[in-house]
């Protein structure tokens, strides 16, 4: 038996590969920032910014032209508005409603809109929920805030709304919130098995993050794979209309279990540490960035992932 047959020539190779990138697989992830004149350079994301309101919608107009399926929104308030329930997040002049308001105006249905739905972008201390008097992040009071962002984010245009803070139950709240409102063609994407990790350090750059701390009493614990299947039995039960695996490169066997197991499509979030680990290695000439690049997205893809959120989503799919 000869396998390597089928490895002798470029053309040989495209024929028998099982999976091929497409822009219309990846979701670019992008931060707006309120009150800077200027696009701010995030230092440990080399490549990725804070937009103004108007750098992102020349952004998003990129992307659509690239062939980028969607874009998922984060925004960043001004420090002062920050506090302890994160009003920028439901004030309908907070900066992700305007920013929303701004790329539907640009792109339209050209691009699916999502928005991320958590509060750690817009609260004083930066955990993903309200906390109770011991300091704890109260379930379901967040709940409760969260479905308030909700009809923020479906008023101001989202198409889909990412509830990203793995509280219980969020789904089904959001779910019925949105519903009761008259927004049903408003889809949720779940972050259904979101590990607390390391990678996540460059995004607190990225927001601003007022965290100290961690958030471990309710992202789930990285050696617990089973748990993934237990959140998707939950998040479908409740309503999701997609569900995604965050981290990344580190979790491929957990989408892998995911992607078996859902009948709703699957989305895989490549994070802002995976984006800066490529980056710096290619910077030092260690590796060959775009083969690093492309060799990731085929592995998301190879492990079950129906779309991958990723910050390279734009310059690859000029390229493909
Ligand atoms: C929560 C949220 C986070 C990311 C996306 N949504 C941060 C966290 O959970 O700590 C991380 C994305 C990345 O690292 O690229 N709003």
């Amino acid at each position: 038996m000869r396998p390597r047959r089928l490895r002798t020539t470029a053309a040989m190779r495209r024929m028998v590969a099982e999976h091929h990138l497409h822009p219309s697989d990846l979701v670019l992830p992008a931060f707006v920032r309120e009150g800077i004149a200027e696009p701010e350079p995030i230092a440990s994301m080399p490549g990725v910014v804070q937009h103004t309101r108007d750098s992102l919608r020349k952004a998003a107009v990129a992307a659509a032209e690239a062939g980028v399926a969607g874009i998922m929104l984060f925004g960043v308030p001004e420090e002062s508005k920050k506090d302890a329930v994160g009003t920028p997040g439901t004030d309908p002049e907070g900066i992700l409603q305007r920013a929303l308001r701004d790329v539907r105006a640009e792109v339209g249905d050209g691009l699916v809109v999502m928005s991320d739905l958590c509060l750690d972008e817009v609260t004083d201390h930066g955990h993903c929920g309200v906390l109770d008097a011991e300091g704890r992040v109260d379930n379901d009071a967040t709940l409760r805030r969260y479905a308030e962002m909700a009809l923020a984010q479906a008023e101001a245009g989202a198409h889909v709304l990412g509830p990203s803070g793995m509280m219980d139950g969020q789904v089904g709240h959001v779910r019925r919130a949105l519903d009761a409102a008259g927004h049903q063609d408003v889809a949720l994407l779940a972050y259904t098995a979101k590990y607390a990790s390391a990678f996540y350090g460059p995004f607190r750059e990225a927001v601003n993050s007022s965290l100290s701390g961690d958030r471990r009493a309710y992202q789930q614990d990285p050696p617990n794979g089973r748990e993934a299947l237990r959140e998707l039995a939950l998040d479908l039960a409740e309503g999701a209309d997609m569900v995604m695996v965050k981290p990344g490169l580190p979790y491929l066997d957990v989408l892998r279990q995911v992607a078996d197991a859902s009948p709703v499509p699957v989305a895989a979030y490549q994070i802002s540490g995976e984006y800066a680990m490529v980056e710096a290695a290619a910077e030092k000439g260690w590796i060959d960035r775009e083969r690093a690049i492309d060799e990731t997205l085929t592995a998301f893809r190879r492990a079950g992932a129906d779309m991958v959120l990723t910050y390279w989503a734009t310059e690859v799919a000029a390229r493909l």
